[in-house]
């Protein structure tokens, strides 16, 4: 391993020369570390979400949320699993408190169960939920942790699902009704706030593939329906606190947006055309509207309008934005939050015509280079370099935004203490966004790991595990452990960056 990174990055030098220029599709392999430290007052922090760990799924007044409906039904997760008791955070908070307070981060980045609060989703207020984040917040507080708070990490309320969830434009002024009752509760200790966690997941695998809750199915229609409610509702959250809460709160708002990296797959034009799609395709539909014209990028507006047409259908299957929507939606952030965890090659291929799917829509195949580790998810290789060139991407489209990496991690399927390859993962993805930040001009200012403990990973259960510590499942207790990558992570953290000094910053792991 050691010869092929060697190797790599003297074919890079030859390649693109001084880095400061590089082309971003070029850096594939792992390059030596950059020995530097990150800005002063950069955030640090480490992230769960309320389904993936608070349990109590039904107790002290919380109404169902979508997931809670969804993993009821048998066949849907592995083995069964649910997040009904996960690490039971709702009573054990505390525990998840000092694990924090041992990683040395700045900040605790976790969501707020819409149910818990609003049992149905509007209305009637739940108290004993609203005294459980509360309590949660003046925990952290005691420890000198600062709340990251995300309003929406998919976990809708049910009775909200029932009158058409995402697909219905009300839920809008749902959202809006929501995030009000929290920017009044909790908004005077909190000064971060992200109003969605990966908006494409919910559209595309809620409403498109539904392969997610609430498993609707509308691949080519209710997916990009979905994606534009859900622009809208975040609009609308942004504007409510721009009004009323940023004057005397003084925090500010982003959105998580989930985003891949696609490199393209040869020298082809086309395929670097189709690199660029992908990235449109996933990252430009939230981002485009938001951080930059107002609107969806352009080459999905002539994609899906040309298709629908040819289809058969009346009018483009992706919505459009009003004028005044655009000027609505155009800059509803003060920080774009990235979730970043892997890299595809990209080919230029075009789809089956009667083939009705945003994944259609792109013309493309996005595929995995044999060559990269592997992890516990099938769908998660690691590629370290496909962050920088991601934060490049994003600071070239879309106006040299604030971003703070929201989540970024590593799964295995062992839960072992000795979890090298976390090790990893977090030394070359970190030293990334450290180089973005030093060479490239990227304004990034804070980093999250996914995820603080192993806990409920959606449709795989409990088998991928993302934790920095170890949540031992079959104990009442469910004492979380630190793993060999806290330690390896607090140490980054109390180091601000990379010393030389350090020895697992010196060791190739290979
Ligand atoms: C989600 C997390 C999830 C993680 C790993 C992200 O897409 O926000 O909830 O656990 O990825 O799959």
């Amino acid at each position: 391993m050691a010869n092929i990174n060697w190797m790599g990055w003297l074919l890079m030098v030859l390649l693109v020369g001084n880095d400061k220029t590089v082309p971003v599709s070029c850096i594939y392999v792992d390059e030596p570390l950059l020995y530097d430290t990150f800005p002063p007052n950069f955030v640090w922090a480490s992230a769960t979400s309320a389904h993936q760990i608070e349990g109590a799924w039904n107790v002290d007044g919380k109404g169902p949320s979508i997931w809670d409906t969804y993993t009821s039904q048998p066949g849907i997760v592995a083995e069964g699993a649910t997040g009904q008791t996960a690490c039971n955070s709702y009573y054990f908070y505390q525990k998840d408190v000092d694990a924090l307070k041992s990683l040395n981060v700045s900040h605790y980045r976790f969501s707020i169960s819409w149910p818990r609060v609003l049992p149905d989703g509007i209305g009637r207020i739940n108290q004993p939920g609203v005294d459980y984040y509360k309590n949660l917040i003046a925990a952290l507080k005691v420890a000198n942790i600062q709340p990251m708070v995300t309003l929406y990490h998919w976990d809708l309320p049910q009775a909200l699902e029932d009158m058409g969830g995402w697909l219905n434009s009300s839920v809008a002024d749902w959202f809006e009704e929501y995030a009000r009752l929290c920017f009044t509760q909790f908004g005077d200790d909190v000064k971060i706030w992200v109003t969605l966690n990966e908006p494409w997941i919910t559209a595309w695998q809620g409403y498109g593939l539904g392969v997610s809750a609430p498993a609707k199915y509308g691949p080519g229609t209710y997916t990009y329906q979905a994606g534009h409610n859900l622009i809208l509702a975040h609009a609308k959250v942004y504007r409510l606190y721009e009004s009323s809460f940023k004057p005397f709160q003084q925090g500010k708002v982003g959105i998580a947006l989930n985003i891949n990296w696609y490199s393209p797959a040869t020298d082809l034009t086309a395929d670097a055309d189709a690199a660029e799609r992908a990235l449109q395709f996933m990252g430009g539909w939230f981002a485009n509207p938001i951080f930059g014209s107002g609107d969806y990028p352009s080459i999905m507006k002539q994609k899906i309008g040309e298709k629908s047409a040819l289809q058969g259908f009346n009018q483009s299957r992706l919505p459009e934005f009003t004028q005044e929507q655009k000027i609505f939606v155009q800059g509803s952030a003060d920080f774009l939050g990235i979730n970043h965890y892997t890299s595809f090659l990209t080919e230029d291929k075009p789809s089956d015509i009667n083939d009705i799917s945003y994944e259609a829509d792109q013309d493309l195949y996005a595929y995995y280079d044999p060559s990269w580790y592997g992890s516990g998810s099938p769908w998660l290789k690691i590629t370290p370099f496909g962050l920088r060139n991601l934060l490049i991407w994003l600071r070239d489209r879309f106006n040299d935004p604030e971003m703070i990496i929201t989540e970024n991690g590593c799964s295995d399927t062992a839960g072992n203490l000795d979890d090298m390859l976390r090790i990893y993962y977090f030394k070359h993805y970190i030293n990334n966004v450290l180089k973005a930040i030093k060479n490239d001009g990227v304004k990034v200012t804070g980093y999250t790991a996914w995820s603080l403990m192993d806990n409920f990973e959606w449709r795989a259960g409990y088998n991928e595990k993302f934790g920095l510590f170890n949540v031992n499942f079959t104990s009442p207790e469910l004492p979380r452990t630190a793993k060999a990558s806290a330690s390896y992570y607090a140490q980054i953290i109390r180091d601000n960056g990379f010393r030389t000094d350090q020895p697992c910053n010196n060791y190739p792991i290979s």
